[in-house]
């Protein structure tokens, strides 16, 4: 007999998903104990064996499949903290929402995504900044040009560092868990920022893929109740038919695209919201600068632009 799909199989998945919530709450209460690894490889091969099961019921052909449908978002904004940003789409970015930012290199990606983190922290809400480029003393060094004492939010408990390699993030859409989720569910994060995922998209070699890996991703950090800024470089002035960029898209709840443009012998930023799911954003080019206290997005905006 052929079973029912479509919401039922949602509910179901998300109970799991609250499942792995509390046994992850579980484990990290429990401390130091040395058969914490073993306890942790247990209740996840539960979890997984449960995700199989309502798979077949359900007459799925994959647990991964499953897995990428799409999450409850909470209603509500988080401000960007970058000056003037929020003004340009309705208060800021929608909660527990996944935020792409695209730019080549040198356009800001990184002071962007940090200028984020920072206005959470300022308000004591936690943040993690994930990366596979940037190293810890450089990184704190530059962003403290801003007035941002990284070192400080640390011991605080607000801010955490964690170098992380793609594949890394690809075995924990697999598997779970990890050092992210655990650093999430003990510091209590809610501001997450991945600098960058291009070459995490690079890890897989067709467009379905990296489609499918780019929503498992943005709904597994949705479901940590955090809202995100991902980094991707790449130079948004070239249009390829299939960039990262443009496969990413379509599973993000956000697009915002830097431009670092030669006009008259000087470089100048650009900035423009391209996409924002239920927000009737601005749909205009605006100047940035980089300024000593971070982004500022320059209030008149630009009606034509050489290039754009
Ligand atoms: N204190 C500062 N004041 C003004 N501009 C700065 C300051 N520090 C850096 N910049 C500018 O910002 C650029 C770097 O910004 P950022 O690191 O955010 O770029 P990015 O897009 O992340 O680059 P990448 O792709 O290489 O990581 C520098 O190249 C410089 O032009
Ligand atoms: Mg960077």
């Amino acid at each position: 007999m052929k079973k029912k799909r479509g919401r039922s199989s949602v509910i179901d998945i998300d109970k799991i998903l609250n499942i792995k919530k509390k046994t992850k709450i579980i484990k990290v209460k429990k401390g130091k104990k040395s058969s914490k690894k073993e306890t942790k490889k247990k209740k996840f091969s539960v979890v997984k064996r449960h995700l199989r099961r309502i798979g077949k019921k359900e007459g799925m052909s994959s647990v991964k499949t499953n897995y990428t449908e799409k999450t409850t978002k909470t209603s509500g904004k988080i401000s960007s903290g970058l000056a003037n940003f929020d003004k340009l789409v309705e208060g800021g970015f929608e909660k527990n929402s996944a935020n792409v930012v695209v730019g080549a290199s040198g356009s800001g990606k990184t002071i962007f995504a940090t200028h984020f983190l920072v206005d959470g922290m300022k308000k004591g809400e936690p943040a993690l900044y994930i990366t596979f480029e940037e190293k810890k003393e450089q990184f704190y060094k530059n962003m403290k040009q801003f007035g941002w004492d990284l070192e400080e939010y640390e011991k605080k408990k607000l801010f955490s560092f964690l170098e992380y390699t793609p594949g890394k993030v690809k075995t924990m859409l697999e598997e779970g868990g990890g050092a992210i989720e655990t650093t999430i569910l003990r510091q209590h994060t809610s501001r997450i920022v991945i600098d960058s995922i291009t070459s995490f998209a690079l890890l897989f070699d067709n467009e379905l893929e990296k489609r499918e890996a780019a929503l498992t991703l943005f709904n597994m950090i949705s479901s940590w109740n955090c809202t995100s800024v991902l980094t991707l470089e790449e130079d948004p002035m070239i249009s390829k038919e299939f960039t990262t960029a443009k496969t990413i898209e379509f599973e993000s709840d956000s697009i915002t695209l830097l431009y670092y443009l030669l006009q008259k012998g000087e470089r100048k930023r650009y900035l423009e919201v391209l996409k924002m799911r239920g927000v009737k954003h601005s749909r205009k080019v605006y100047e940035f600068e980089i300024t000593p206290s971070g982004i500022k997005v320059l209030s008149k905006n630009l009606k034509k632009i050489e290039g754009l």
